[in-house]
């Protein structure tokens, strides 16, 4: 029987759709495949690419619907090495990793928890190591809500010093979500690599 959870629409709306193009856009910077994180897993659609690829992924998720799904995918590649975790990511743990992928995730972390996260997240990165994922920034229309975090282009800034940015698009566009809300979003696609 499935799980229950207010995530399931999306799960259901999204599933089969290809890997991020963030994700993408890192992997292509590895000479080699490594060891991935995979923050907010969902349904798995940055989990399959990464498998794929071979690497090593432990798939994170607070949800256990999103990682049930994930085990019961038919594409899931034979002799995948895949450990999965039901956590919040505030609170996971996890080992150092050549890349930390969140996508459109983090800013759901629980309100005042967000720079411990960044900090976990970007201490865990070996050297050579990447980030891959979105951030909000303040002109999206989820910006008023209490569990919804986002950042200025000063704070922006912040977080990226010290790292290398090798990818930072900013999207502004006016859509319908997965769950069928209008929204605007005002979205930082971002690829990041510790020097
Ligand atoms: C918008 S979905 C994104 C799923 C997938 N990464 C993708 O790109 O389609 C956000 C996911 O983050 C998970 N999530 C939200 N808050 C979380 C938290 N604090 N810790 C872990 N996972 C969380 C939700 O359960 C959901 O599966």
């Amino acid at each position: 029987m499935a799980v229950q959870s207010r995530w399931n629409d999306y799960y259901r709306n999204t599933e089969g759709r290809p890997p991020r193009t963030t994700l993408r856009f890192a992997l292509d910077r590895f000479a080699a495949p490594g060891f991935a994180v995979d923050l907010g897993c969902g349904e798995g659609r940055d989990t399959i690419e990464l498998l794929r690829r071979n690497w090593t992924v432990l798939a994170i998720d607070s949800e256990p619907a999103a990682i049930g799904r994930l085990l019961a995918r038919r594409d899931l590649p034979p002799g995948s090495r895949l450990e999965t975790k039901v956590a919040r990511f505030e609170d996971a743990v996890w080992p150092g990793a050549n890349l930390v992928n969140a996508s459109f995730a983090l800013f759901f972390c629980a309100a005042g928890t967000f720079d411990p996260l960044w900090r976990k997240m970007i201490g865990t990165l070996k050297p050579g190591g990447r980030f891959a994922g979105q951030l909000l920034g303040e002109n999206d229309s989820w910006a008023p809500r209490r569990n919804v975090v986002v950042h200025d282009g000063a704070a922006i800034d912040r977080l990226l010093d010290g790292l290398n940015t090798e990818l930072h698009e900013i999207e502004e566009t006016d859509a319908v979500t997965p769950r069928g809300e209008a929204k605007h979003w005002h979205i930082h696609h971002l690829v990041l690599s510790r020097p």
